[in-house]
């Protein structure tokens, strides 16, 4: 097992009907600002509950927040917070909503005069602007998490951020929330968190069994609930499983003490910058392909994992594993997942090359978990998903 230092430290608050704590956990007196996306809330109950909890506090509204948190969106929000004197803030929503408040808690104290150079720059933060939220779609894990992915129209870019300052100081977690989310999205969820269990895992034997058996266990229970919880929203206890489940794929637990990958994420990005295709799919059309460009260093884990959460018994290695593969492209597919670029769009010529230059140009020239898939490799990878 490699060294680790572990410090999360956001209050997760669990459960049904908990949303009203909300006002227990912001300090009294705050001038808070609600920021939520493009209207799920007004229609579930969501924001009636939120405003109720939050009745003893100045609050200002920020609607529109787009899947995929825009730049130029954020930087009419960090106006507002500025000229209103903002002094807490609350994410109603998904990743993009939360995400986005990162990005504020990060851009509100940054004394630079570009705050996109948080991203180019890779700025950590250190201390934010305090924040706390309410999670409406479980996938992401950034309820419990320090970082942050924002996207840029006008460049076609989306990257990645964070800090130890960027953790929400709280998370309320209301399984009840899942029922009013459509059918793609619950798909997502499960894709992406599955994924997020994968770039921590898929990588080499490190002696951690531990970190090793959480991370089979998320697999399995997204194995298990995924589907109920598809099959039936309103099914709390599928959803309570599936919430957690994506919580904890990617709350830092997992991570420590092994290496990890994140390849697969970040050639996705591309995907989505490029194309707009749903982050969850273009982790399921770049997974595969990653997996068996990168058989022979990866292939007793993926063999591991074969044999424990599929339950593959007989074979080589090498035969496990790739059957493991074709099973995880499998699970996705049976959720009416595409795995092929093509079939997200005809467009798809060059782009192998364009992120691999894209690559080359940000000097990210050694990725994955003996950071040495190089560019070419990348392009290679990407070529192989079309
Ligand atoms: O905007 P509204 O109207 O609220 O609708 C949203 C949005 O259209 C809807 N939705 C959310 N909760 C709902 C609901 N609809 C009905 N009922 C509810 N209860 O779902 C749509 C998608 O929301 P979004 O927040 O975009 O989805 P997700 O949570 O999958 O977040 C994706 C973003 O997170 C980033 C992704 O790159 C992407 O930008 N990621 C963030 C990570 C992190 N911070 O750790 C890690 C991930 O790997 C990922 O990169
Ligand atoms: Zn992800």
């Amino acid at each position: 097992m490699l060294n680790f230092e572990f410090k999360n430290p956001t209050k997760i608050i669990f459960g049904k009907g908990e949303i009203e704590k909300i006002s227990r956990e912001i300090p009294t007196g705050a001038k808070v600002m609600m920021l939520y996306g493009g209207g799920s809330i007004k229609t579930n109950g969501v924001y009636d509950q939120v405003i109720h909890a939050l009745k003893a506090f100045e609050v200002v509204e920020f609607a529109g927040i787009p899947a995929n948190p825009e730049y130029e969106v954020l930087m009419q929000a960090l106006k507002v917070i500025k000229e209103e004197k903002i002094t807490y803030m609350l994410a109603v929503g998904g990743g993009s909503v939360i995400d986005g408040v990162k990005f504020l808690s990060a851009a509100a104290v940054y004394q630079g005069a570009h705050p996109w150079d948080i991203l180019t720059k890779s700025i950590r933060t250190e201390v934010g602007l305090p924040f706390g939220s309410v999670l409406t779609l479980p996938a992401t894990g950034s309820e419990m998490n320090s970082g942050a992915v924002i996207t840029r129209a006008e460049t076609q870019e989306k990257l990645a951020m964070g800090g130890p300052g960027l953790f929400p100081e709280f998370s309320i977690l209301d399984p009840e929330v899942v029922k009013s989310i459509p059918k793609r999205q619950l798909v997502n969820g499960v894709t992406d968190a599955f994924t997020h269990v994968l770039e921590q895992y898929m990588t080499y034997p490190a002696g951690a069994h531990l970190q090793d058996r959480f991370s089979e266990s998320i697999l399995q229970t997204l194995i298990e609930v995924g589907p109920k919880v598809i099959e039936n929203p309103a099914d709390y206890e599928a959803a309570a499983n599936f919430m957690w489940s994506c919580t904890m794929a990617l709350n830092g637990l997992i991570q420590k003490g092994v290496p990890t990958d994140w390849a697969v994420h970040a050639m996705g990005h591309e995907l989505t910058a490029l194309f707009g295709i749903d982050h969850a799919r273009t982790l399921a059309i770049i997974a595969p392909s990653h997996y068996r460009y990168n058989f022979e260093a990866k292939k007793e884990k993926l063999a591991q994992y074969g044999q424990r959460v599929w339950g593959i018994q007989e074979g080589t290695v090498e035969e496990i594993a790739t059957i493991a593969i074709a099973k995880t492209e499998d699970f996705f597919h049976a959720m009416e997942i595409k795995t092929t670029l093509g079939e997200y769009t005809d467009d798809y010529e060059g782009t192998a090359e364009k992120i691999s230059k894209r690559f080359t140009e940000r000097g990210w020239l050694g990725l994955g978990e003996h950071k040495t898939l190089s560019p070419s490799d990348v392009e290679k990878i990407v070529a192989m998903s079309y």
